[in-house]
């Protein structure tokens, strides 16, 4: 199953100067929760936000150029169609986790959605999920977190 997790903004933001513009320990404990023991992918942007791999998860950096440093957990690839190929070898889930770019290019593969739904609307932001990313999806259950977030979860509709 190929999952995208986001946490977004009232207007759809999920960056700002690179960077995540918030800071929610509910968020980022559900986010570990849910994500831990499976693969998750990010672009190259997003990496760079992160100081190491992200633990109990095999980490996939998208990047056409960057030289990463080999390390544990970490793979890098240069195409989505060497993630979607790595990924009949998994035993496990593979979350996408962003940024802007990862989202836009694997929107097509993706069968459900995990949003956190932040409740702020953050000026200047200059990362966003795609605007129709929820199209053709339903939802199929909400969950509350500490901190005023609502989790909104949705499957792709059968075509
Ligand atoms: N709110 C959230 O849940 C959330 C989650 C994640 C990230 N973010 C935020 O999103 C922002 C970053 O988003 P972004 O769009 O700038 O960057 P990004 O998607 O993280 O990374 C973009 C880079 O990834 C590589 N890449 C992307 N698509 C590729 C493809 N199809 N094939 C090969 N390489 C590919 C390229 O790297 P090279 O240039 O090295 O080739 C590209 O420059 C930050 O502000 C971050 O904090 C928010």
């Amino acid at each position: 199953m190929i999952i995208a997790i986001v946490a977004v903004d009232r207007r759809g933001a999920i960056g700002k100067g690179g960077k995540l513009p918030w800071h929610y320990s509910a968020d980022m404990k559900f986010f570990r929760e849910t994500t831990t023991g499976n693969a998750c992918v990010m672009g190259y942007n997003t990496w760079l936000t992160l100081k190491k791999p992200l633990k109990d998860r095999l980490n996939i950096v998208l990047s056409r150029q960057s030289q990463i440093e080999p390390q544990d957990f970490l793979v890098v690839l240069r195409e989505l169609n060497s993630v979607l190929s790595l990924k009949d070898y998994l035993r496990c889930d593979l979350f996408v986790m962003g940024g802007e770019q990862v989202y836009r290019a694997f929107l097509p593969h993706i069968d459900k959605w995990i949003v956190t739904e932040v409740p702020l609307t953050v000026e200047g932001a200059d990362a966003f999920v795609p605007g129709n990313y929820l199209e053709g999806f339903r939802e199929t259950k909400t969950q509350q977190l500490d901190e005023g977030l609502t989790v909104r979860f949705y499957e792709r509709t059968a075509a």
